[in-house]
């Protein structure tokens, strides 16, 4: 059943016709509570709270799979708003931007004229950029490009995903580099993708595992407890330092434990999406659980 679920929510997640409507709706199906804002003026209070509250935080500006030279202008451009401000009202953030909005699939030469000029501007107000990783189709096309991007600035990071087979060979080829593993939120072919749940988990843990023994950090970007203890377990153990790594989740996930975790002293990051293209995202956060159904027909009701 899960699987179904899963299989039907990545689908609507990827239809063109919904994510383009879905833009002129407003925030409906309960992604307000998973959305910061349609506007970055509207996310700056749920911003300043978790900052507040002694949570750092990632700002996505929604939106992936761009086919148009204008959209992905726009897109760019909008980022470096945000970059300003952040910086204009003080908030302790970096950005994370997926390289299909910045124009990857329109025009290769210029996305990278845009993610360059987002890490210029994020290293003049002394942040960093975070990659996104989309789906596998971009994915050694993404890993080239940071390559590149990596020869010029040291203010750059990656996600590497745990469903990937190449995994742990992609997290040792990226030593130094700061890197979120996360298990992965795309439906993937077996050939390059494992399958099994409990495999990934185990993968995602060997992977974050590498990292800290490689002396990198490491963020770990998770609702499960399990592995959250796991991990904090084997820090413990290896004297890795709490420097040294930071646990993340989404907005409006699990609010009480990203709080416990502040409180038990560990850096804490919270992705903070905003914007008006929020369908797809909030289409495969309602694929990973089936009790975001539930959450959403709520939603639907009181919106
Ligand atoms: P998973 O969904 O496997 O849940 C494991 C267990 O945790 C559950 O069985 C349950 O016990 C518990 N649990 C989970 N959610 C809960 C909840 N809301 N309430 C109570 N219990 C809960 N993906 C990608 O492909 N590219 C990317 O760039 C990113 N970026 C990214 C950033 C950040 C900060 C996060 C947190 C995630 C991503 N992802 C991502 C998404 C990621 O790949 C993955 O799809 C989701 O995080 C879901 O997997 P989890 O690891 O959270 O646990």
């Amino acid at each position: 059943m899960h699987k179904l679920n899963r299989d039907f929510f990545l689908y609507l997640s990827k239809n063109k016709l919904l994510n383009k409507n879905a833009k002129r709706w407003g925030l409906k199906l309960g992604a307000s509570k998973v959305v910061a804002g349609l506007t970055i003026e509207d996310s700056l209070q749920p911003l300043q709270e978790l900052n507040e509250s002694g949570r750092m935080i990632t700002l996505d500006h929604l939106g992936e799979f761009v086919y148009e030279e204008e959209e992905a202008i726009e897109a760019f451009q909008s980022s470096m708003e945000a970059l300003d401000f952040i910086k204009e009202n003080d908030i302790d953030c970096y950005l994370s931007v997926k390289l299909t909005k910045l124009g990857l699939d329109v025009d290769e030469g210029l996305c990278m004229k845009h993610i360059r000029a987002l890490l210029e501007r994020a290293k003049q107000y002394d942040t960093m950029i975070n990659i996104d990783m989309e789906d596998y189709a971009h994915y050694d096309q993404t890993l080239d490009l940071l390559d590149e991007l990596r020869k010029d600035y040291d203010n750059i990071g990656i996600v590497l995903q745990a469903y990937i087979h190449s995994g742990v060979e992609d997290t040792n080829r990226l030593k130094g580099m700061k890197i979120r593993f996360v298990k992965g939120a795309y439906k993937e072919d077996a050939s390059v993708a494992i399958q099994d749940k409990k495999k990934i988990d185990e993968h995602m843990l060997e992977m974050i595992k590498t990292h800290m023994l490689n002396e990198s950090y490491t963020a770990i970007a998770t609702h499960d407890h399990e592995l959250i203890e796991k991990v904090k377990t084997f820090a413990l153990e290896n004297g890795i330092p709490r420097e040294m790594f930071e646990f993340q989740m989404l907005y409006g996930f699990r609010n009480d434990v990203q709080l416990q975790l502040v409180k038990d002293g560990y850096r804490f990051r919270t992705y903070v999406p905003y914007g008006k293209d929020w369908y797809g995202y909030f289409m495969r956060r309602l694929a990973e659980r089936p009790q975001n159904v539930a959450f959403a027909f709520r939603g639907m009701l009181s919106k």
